[in-house]
């Protein structure tokens, strides 16, 4: 962590930082108000969470990364653009999802995920069945997943493990991948993709209104 990372992090995080204990996470008492809410899981650095933000003022986000340096450089983005609407966790995102009630949110933001390309660490992969299951849980009936990802093997692993997720509809239809939108911004990971000659794949999945079901 650089020196204003290490400072960004002391002055900032009495402002936007989430500490995750043992009780339910609750968005209306951290936000002092209701909002549609959307988690923005491993968003490193920060720039597609601090664009989202800033462009959707009347929505809240909690971001939670496990890499801490990024979330230095995260803070001081914020407090740099004013933005208010963000909520950051240091955690696991596995236990943060573990605090939600079911229903909370109105999107998940999953984007370029760490891929583990090699075969045997395939399992370490944030996207498996329990994962998307808990997701689809913590989603309000008419939420969305978003996720992106650069490696062509782990996108066809994220449609195949999300279609086969009950109350997850694919919102391009069955087995197809969705246009990149715009309002995701590009980041360090997408460019270095391009660079590298990896198309990008994105995913939205709805979760289904209940009586749908
Ligand atoms: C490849 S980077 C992508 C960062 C960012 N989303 C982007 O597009 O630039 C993946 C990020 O996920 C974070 N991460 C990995 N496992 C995580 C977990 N279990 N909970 C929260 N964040 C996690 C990593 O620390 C890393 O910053």
């Amino acid at each position: 962590m650089t020196e204003a990372q290490r400072r960004a992090l002391a002055r900032l995080w009495p402002r936007y930082g989430v500490a995750l204990g043992d009780a339910p996470l609750v968005p209306a008492v951290l936000f002092r108000r209701a909002a549609p809410v959307i988690l923005e899981i491993g968003f490193g650095n920060g720039d597609a969470l601090v664009a989202a933000a800033a462009s959707q003022p009347d929505h809240d986000f909690l971001g939670v990364e496990v890499h801490r340096p990024g979330v230095g450089s995260l803070l001081l983005k914020l407090a740099d653009a004013g933005i208010e609407n963000v909520r950051v966790i240091v955690a696991d995102a596995n236990d943060v999802l573990a605090r939600l009630t079911p229903g909370t949110l109105q999107g998940v933001h999953l984007f370029f995920p760490d891929p583990w390309p090699k075969k045997r660490h395939h399992k370490r992969r944030l996207l498996q069945p329990a994962f998307a299951a808990r997701l689809r849980e913590v989603l309000a009936p008419g939420g969305y997943l978003h996720c992106a990802t650069d490696w062509e093997e782990y996108a066809a692993h994220m449609l195949a493990v999300l279609e086969a997720t009950p109350g997850f509809v694919n919102a391009a239809g069955a087995g197809r991948y969705t246009e990149r939108p715009a309002s995701r911004p590009m980041t360090r990971f997408e460019r270095r993709g391009q660079a590298e000659g990896r198309p990008v794949r994105d995913l939205v999945f709805r979760r289904m209104e209940p009586s749908a079901r």
